[in-house]
């Protein structure tokens, strides 16, 4: 169902409450880190100034308990005001008295930012009181933060009880991609997953086996799949307790004709640091007290074959620990080939933007995902209660 947006609705001389995802990276002193998902909201929040509305941008950082000091917003605020070039009202409260007397004397253009909504016990809650005073800040609410769509949250989800509710530009760039992939895909449709752990991968396996043309595994996962082969995975990180589903996932996309690949070779080393020695050896033959950190020359070659001539990648979990360099040649090149392909090149967000980012390929891909939670559960096909609270298109 499609989903109203900032352009569907009259914002002149309104009040419009913004959810944004600004849980950005802190570095040590407590500045911005990565400044991408602000970035990202600038379109929003600058179409709305340009429409005279009155902009209240609300968002939560990390996951404080209570009201902690590390987590306020003012970096935040600072960061977008340079971005922005115009003054940012940073408030440090949530809701309440000074809050409300604030927003009801703003002129159009004006910019608030509320303090993080996860100081106020409402907000995980998805607290009904609270929503309703979210709600009474504003005469519409629009929905930015994609991020976080996969958190019913009274931010998130609750407040467009009581206003209009529509997307973000950002928001509606996350849906109209993701669902690309979903909904009668190019084809190829191949999708890249890796990253640690089989078990947070799924949902999004049991999704895209019935959608996808061809599925290729790496990262630590891939060892238990190796293991569902019947291969011996020396001290590679591997679920024994799913090596029962990997063969099945095998099975199945047999059965649906979808090629499923895994590593025929691996970078193995005896430990994941920088100084271990480090060899490649082919998947059946990983010395027993090694372990597998990441693919190899070999599978590179296969998965950047299939990736190269896709019409569609979508991509979720680096395929080693490409935060240490002798580990990072997979990644590298399996970002080199999303970067090369012909299709539309879709990155899940977390830990494979980071990586893209790192290697310097994020301009060559077609969308990067802000969110890493919302991007997965987006993939396996589940309703985001971010995304069900907005006004359908028919409504
Ligand atoms: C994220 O970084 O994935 C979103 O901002 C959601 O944050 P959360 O996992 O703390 O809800």
């Amino acid at each position: 169902m499609r989903k109203k947006t900032v352009r569907d609705i009259e914002v002149r001389g309104k009040r419009v409450l913004v959810r944004v995802d600004f849980n950005v990276p802190l570095t040590p002193s407590g500045e911005v880190a990565d400044d991408r998902r602000i970035r990202e909201a600038l379109p929003t929040i600058q179409y709305l100034l340009a429409h005279e509305a009155k902009v209240i941008l609300c968002s939560h950082l990390g996951r404080p308990k209570g009201i902690e000091a590390r987590f306020r917003l003012d970096p935040v605020a600072r960061r977008l005001q340079e971005l922005l070039g115009r003054p940012v009202h940073k408030l440090d409260e949530v809701v309440g008295p000074q809050v409300e007397a604030v927003v009801h004397a703003m002129r159009p253009g004006e910019v608030v930012l509320l303090e993080n909504l996860r100081f106020h016990p409402g907000e995980e809650a998805n607290d009904e009181e609270f929503a309703k005073m979210l709600a009474g800040l504003a005469e519409v609410y629009v929905n930015d933060a994609f991020a976080a769509a996969h958190r019913a949250h009274a931010s998130t989800a609750g407040v467009a009880r009581y206003i209009p509710a529509v997307a973000g530009f950002l928001m509606e760039k996350e849906m109209d991609y993701l669902s690309r992939a979903l909904q009668d895909p190019p084809r190829p449709f191949v999708a890249v997953l890796g990253g640690a752990k089989v078990s947070d991968k799924i949902g999004v396996i049991r999704n895209l086996l019935g959608r996808c043309d061809a599925l290729l595994v790496g990262g630590g996962m891939a060892y238990t799949f190796l293991r569902a082969k019947g291969l011996e995975v020396g001290r590679s990180l591997c679920e024994e307790d799913k090596v029962d589903l990997a063969r099945q996932f095998m099975e199945d996309a047999e059965a649906r004709g979808v090629s499923f690949l895994v590593p025929v070779d691996v970078v193995v080393a005896p430990e994941a640091s920088p100084e271990a020695t480090c060899r490649v050896v082919p998947a059946d033959a990983i010395p027993p007290d090694w372990m597998g950190l990441d693919i190899g020359p070999q599978t590179v070659e296969q998965f950047s074959k299939e990736i190269r001539t896709a019409g569609l990648v979508f991509w979720n979990g680096p395929m080693g620990v490409f935060e240490i360099e002798p580990f990072a040649e997979g990644t590298r090149r399996i970002a080199q080939a999303m970067a090369e392909s012909r299709g539309i090149t879709i990155v899940g967000g977390g830990d494979t933007a980071a990586a893209v980012e790192r290697f310097g390929l994020s301009d060559r891909m077609s969308h990067i995902s802000t969110g890493g939670g919302a991007s997965l559960e987006f993939m396996e096909g589940r309703e985001l209660p971010g995304i069900v609270a907005l006004q359908d298109v028919s409504s």
